[in-house]
């Protein structure tokens, strides 16, 4: 008999680069992990005039290029699309020293960083994110994933970006659908950090409506910190990072429910006001901070309402990989700032749905 151990540690450093302009930076910050290639994989929704910069920038650092545009959007979260990804880097020669570069919302992040850590057993990969729940959220904490038909990311691994490079500017010019959703990641994020933070972000509401760039690097600068904090926290998901999941429970059933119709960032809104009255009753959150949380989702125009029956919600979260097999175990707040983990009997779950839903 042969008895081995294995220490294993985990190796790769995610360099984050996060500032208004950031992205001019780009093309040196790629040069210093010196691949051999670039292979960019970039949402069909991005612009060809930031396509076109990222190229030329790239390519006058003498590294070469290729642009594979693929469908933004969940349809990005396929085992198709992903197989377009994988083809698409043979065909142009990637080998493992070469980078995959990501440009895109968080959806088509998540598929191209599944590529980049399958190809070859993975090779390096850098994220521009371009919406702003991408930026303030899914480019960190190494989480890729697809969707398997309505089972939302339930195939992925855990695999960190060489490189991210954030760029708050980028948000500026967003149609509204791809501008606003996020927004609520930022208010899950101050959640987490504490009531203080609610009121911060809440007074800089009407920069965020109006795009004020110096708010926008503000507001991405501290939703990104949060979640770096979080996941430095607990690198491993043994415990604390399940506070990123606040809001997520019935924003998963809201997003399931609808047919993936209502996007994750509005899910996730209607999430946080509806769990935030679930711990004014299960966890002792005060009622005045249940309200704070609610008053910064509306004075952002995000939506706390959820236009959906009790009972498909219900059958949502029935049918949640996490829940299948047990009770659902939320994280909630006993006050902003402090977080615990409740397990909810299936008969409450669903009278606070009945209370919480309009139809
Ligand atoms: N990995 C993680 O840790 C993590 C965290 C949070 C969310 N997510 C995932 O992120 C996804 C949601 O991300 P999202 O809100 O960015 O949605 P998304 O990726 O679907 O993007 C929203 C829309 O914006 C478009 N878009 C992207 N860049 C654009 C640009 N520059 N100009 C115009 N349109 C543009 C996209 O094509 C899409 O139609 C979900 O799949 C969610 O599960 C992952
Ligand atoms: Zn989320």
């Amino acid at each position: 008999m042969v008895e081995a151990t294995l220490e294993l540690t985990v190796e790769r450093r995610a360099r984050i680069i996060v500032g208004a302009g950031s992205i001019a930076r780009l093309p040196r910050l790629v040069a210093g992990l010196d691949p051999h290639r670039v292979a960019a994989v970039v949402d069909g929704n991005v612009p060809w005039s930031l396509v076109d910069a990222v190229r030329d920038g790239l390519e006058s650092e003498g590294i070469p290029v290729s642009v594979l545009r693929v469908r933004g959007g969940e349809g990005a979260k396929t085992l198709e699309s992903v197989e377009r990804m994988w083809r698409f880097m043979a065909e142009e020669g990637v080998t493992r020293q070469s980078l995959l570069l990501a440009v895109g919302g968080g959806a088509l992040l998540d598929a191209a960083g599944f590529a980049a850590a399958t190809y070859m057993r993975g090779i390096m990969l850098g994220y521009v994110p371009t919406t702003t729940l991408a930026q303030a959220d899914a480019a960190v904490g190494g989480k890729t994933a697809i969707d398997l038909g309505w089972a939302k990311n339930l195939v992925g691994v855990f695999y960190h970006p060489d490189l991210v490079v954030i760029d708050p500017l980028l948000l500026r010019g967003l149609p509204s659908g791809a501008y606003m959703p996020g927004f609520a990641e930022v208010v899950k994020h101050a959640a987490i950090k504490g009531g203080w933070w609610l009121s911060w972000l809440e007074s800089r509401a009407e920069g965020i409506k109006s795009r004020d760039p110096r708010i926008l690097d503000e507001v991405v600068r501290f939703s990104v910190s949060v979640k770096l904090e979080v996941i430095k926290r607990d690198y491993a998901e043994r415990g604390y990072r399940a506070v990123l999941n606040f809001g997520h429970t019935l924003g998963h059933a809201v997003e399931a429910a609808s047919g993936f119709r209502v996007s994750h960032g509005y899910a996730v809104s209607m999430g946080l006001a509806a769990e935030s009255l679930l711990a004014v009753e299960v966890a002792g959150l005060p009622p005045d901070e249940a309200s704070a949380v609610e008053g910064v989702l509306k004075a952002l125009g995000l939506p706390t309402q959820v236009p959906l029956t009790p009972e498909r919600l219900l059958e949502a979260m029935r049918l949640d990989k996490k829940f299948t097999r047990g009770k659902p175990r939320i994280p909630l707040p006993r006050r902003l700032g402090d977080f615990t983990i409740v397990e909810l009997d299936w008969g409450v779950v669903k009278s606070w749905l009945s209370r919480v839903t309009r139809t």
